[in-house]
């Protein structure tokens, strides 16, 4: 990894004058930014956000990568400079590391949150996967690095706070536990979407983005959105699951769809490594 300005990124993806660059990019007041730190959801609100903007259409989104339709800030620059309005664009930058115009314009920022614990074990196994990351010696190791900011992208903590502290009207913030919260439900008994306002799942989370995007979708839409959004559809679709990227993942290591849960981190954590996670 190198690092620019405090914060560690990989060195085959990531490039220091396009990082340089991202500080003065032009940004429109339709754009809306999805905003997270390394495995806490990205692909899924990637894939749900250009749903959305397709009305429920998935058909555009067949063998089309999900970062050409919704690039990374920090990667896709001249890409996204190209695109036309509105545009939707994906970043793991901490909020010091984003473009300048951030702050004055009326451009959107959704910003996905998932319990540092799960998210956690996801880089875990992401690091497995990496090719140009040093594999971690085991999971105590990496439990470490990660507490220390070690990692790409550096501190979970600090990411959060940095986005918090600069919190403003034109952000939504989710969580991933909140998009798989009551699923099961919605899918055996075909909840009708509109009953789904006072509920936290992925039907009301869709309707929370609908709103907050001033996209006007239909009930059928939405359910279109939130059926082509489930684990199972998108492990199943190339276009999401990075099958294409073995340039960059070991895939005989591990999948990048690897488990889409909440709570796998009781699975890994002993007693003392949690007591000790959270008194960090
Ligand atoms: P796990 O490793 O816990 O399975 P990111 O896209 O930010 O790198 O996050 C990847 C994590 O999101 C992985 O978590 C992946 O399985 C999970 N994920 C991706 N799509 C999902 C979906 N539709 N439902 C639930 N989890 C999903």
């Amino acid at each position: 990894m190198f690092k620019f300005r405090g914060t560690f990124f990989l060195p085959d993806i990531y490039k220091p004058e396009i990082l340089e660059q991202v500080e003065d990019f032009s940004v429109r007041d339709d754009d809306v930014f999805i905003v997270t730190y390394p495995k806490s959801g990205t692909t899924w609100m990637q894939n749900i956000m250009a749903l959305v903007f397709l009305e429920g259409d998935v058909k555009p989104l067949e063998n089309v990568v999900i970062s050409q339709k919704v690039p990374w800030l920090e990667v896709q620059l001249n890409v996204i400079q190209a695109m036309p309005s509105p545009r939707q664009i994906s970043s793991h930058l901490p909020y010091h590391l984003m473009p300048k115009e951030i702050r004055d314009k009326s451009s959107k920022v959704i910003y996905v949150m998932r319990n540092p614990k799960d998210t956690l074990v996801s880089f875990y196994y992401f690091y497995n996967m990496v090719k140009c990351l040093d594999t971690p010696k085991d999971f105590q190791d990496f439990l470490e690095k990660f507490i220390n900011g070690q990692v790409f992208i550096g501190s979970w903590f600090e990411h959060v706070r940095g986005w918090q502290e600069n919190s403003h009207p034109n952000m939504l913030w989710l969580t991933y536990e909140e998009m798989k919260k009551n699923y099961i439900r919605v899918r055996t008994q075909d909840l009708a979407v509109s009953d789904c306002a006072c509920l936290q799942d992925l039907p009301a989370v869709v309707w929370k983005i609908c709103k907050f995007v001033g996209k006007h979708l239909t009930e059928e839409q939405v359910l279109e959105v939130v059926k082509h959004s489930s684990f199972k559809a998108m492990k199943a679709n190339p276009s999401v699951n990075k099958e294409d990227l073995d340039s960059v993942f070991d895939l005989t290591k591990g999948k990048f769809m690897r488990k889409g849960k909440v709570g796998d981190w009781k699975n890994h954590f002993t007693v003392a490594q949690n007591e000790w996670f959270d008194t960090v």
